[in-house]
């Protein structure tokens, strides 16, 4: 049941620390900070490139993953949504592994996808929360996430598990192929084994964010900013609003405002901006300042030291724990979820069981 809680999806956003941390168990030595895979079919220090398939929720867990396989691992990837990827033909490498992202693993565009690489003679490896769904039986090998059943339509421990396994993956890789030492490897884990607390913390804002959403209910569309790793999570942000608030919203890089969006800008656009300080928090400070500039009303999700910086141009602010900007993706889906959910609830929407949507799509 759901217990304390008025509705899944906010049970299942609370429970987050728990099964990250369950998670991180099964592939992660806390003593001492390595991280441990099962036994893959496929050496990991050989791999061509990977390609990762999944969709919406999923395919934004995978879109953080690229980021963390090329900067960490130096490892190629290529990413696409399933629908578009079993239509595509598209060629496959040479010892290339396709990985499946997939809460339910009965996604039929995703299966469809596996099914074709498999044809291209890819090793298969998914990422489920089903272990004996037909993603995970059709798979060479299986790292599931520990998420326990996810019964709100809208994902959000899934999202953040299957972030937490492909990160440990991406260090195992990056460690096979020899791109980073083993003191890099044991701050990276140090970095994730933290993120349980630190989203208990993120989590003790709830009431300030359920604040910010009497703003966001009122807007007609609401745009969300991120660059790097946040860009997925800003793209995970809008589809996480408008899935259940029905609100329209768009996330974008925000580096890309000034080639079109920008001209959406006016004072009934909410800006979320997701930007731990970091190597590229100038850059987005001053897409903020822009948007500022043109009366756009700006919701910044930072730490410390980014709000001391760009504190002024918002009109509310989430303060985040500093944490490794390696895990940040992780810690930043917790208030863009926590937005959407109390922004649902005050429009009186049906935040488990959203309009025209199922939990597990298995027709074309
Ligand atoms: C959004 C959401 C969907 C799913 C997508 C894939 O909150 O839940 O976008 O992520 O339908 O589903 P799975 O992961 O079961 O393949």
């Amino acid at each position: 049941g759901k217990g304390q809680y008025r509705h899944f999806m906010q049970k299942e956003i609370f429970e987050q620390p728990a099964v990250i941390g369950d998670t991180l168990h099964s592939f992660l030595n806390p003593a001492t900070l390595s991280v441990q895979l099962p036994n893959l079919p496929f050496d990991l220090s050989k791999v061509s490139r990977f390609t990762f398939i999944a969709c919406g929720t999923a395919f934004y867990a995978g879109m953080v993953a690229k980021y963390w396989f090329e900067q960490v691992a130096r490892q190629p990837v290529e990413i696409d949504i399933a629908s578009e990827f079993r239509y595509r033909e598209a060629p496959m490498p040479d010892d290339g592994v396709s990985v499946y992202i997939s809460q339910s693993g009965e996604t039929i565009d995703t299966l469809a996808a596996l099914k074709y690489a498999q044809s291209q003679d890819q090793k298969i490896l998914s990422v489920v929360n089903v272990p004996e769904s037909a993603i995970a039986r059709s798979s060479d090998a299986v790292m599931p996430t520990q998420a326990g059943p996810e019964i709100g339509v809208a994902s959000t421990k899934a999202f953040t598990t299957q972030l937490t396994v492909l990160a440990c993956l991406a260090i195992a890789t990056a460690r096979a192929r020899g791109a980073i030492d083993v003191a890099r490897e044991r701050e990276l884990s140090a970095a994730l084994t933290e993120v349980p607390a630190r989203i208990a913390e993120v989590l003790n804002h709830d009431e300030a964010i359920r604040e910010i959403s009497h703003d966001i209910s009122e807007a007609r569309d609401v745009l969300y900013l991120g660059r790097g790793t946040l860009y997925p999570i800003a793209m995970e942000g809008a589809l996480k609003l408008k899935e259940i608030s029905y609100i329209h919203a768009e996330g974008y890089a925000a580096g890309e405002m000034k080639h079109g969006p920008i001209a959406l800008i006016d004072e009934a656009v909410p800006i979320i901006a997701c930007a731990p300080s970091g190597p590229l928090f100038e850059k987005t400070a001053s897409n903020l300042q822009e948007v500022h500039a043109r009366g756009g009303k700006i919701v910044l999700l930072s730490d410390k030291e980014g709000l001391a910086r760009a504190g002024e141009l918002a009109v509310h602010t989430v303060e985040l724990p500093k944490i490794d900007p390696f895990v940040a993706p992780i810690l930043y889906s917790i208030p863009i979820q926590l937005l959407a959910y109390h922004t649902a609830v005050l429009k009186g929407t049906d935040v488990d069981q959203p309009r025209n949507l199922a939990k597990s799509v298995t027709v074309e």
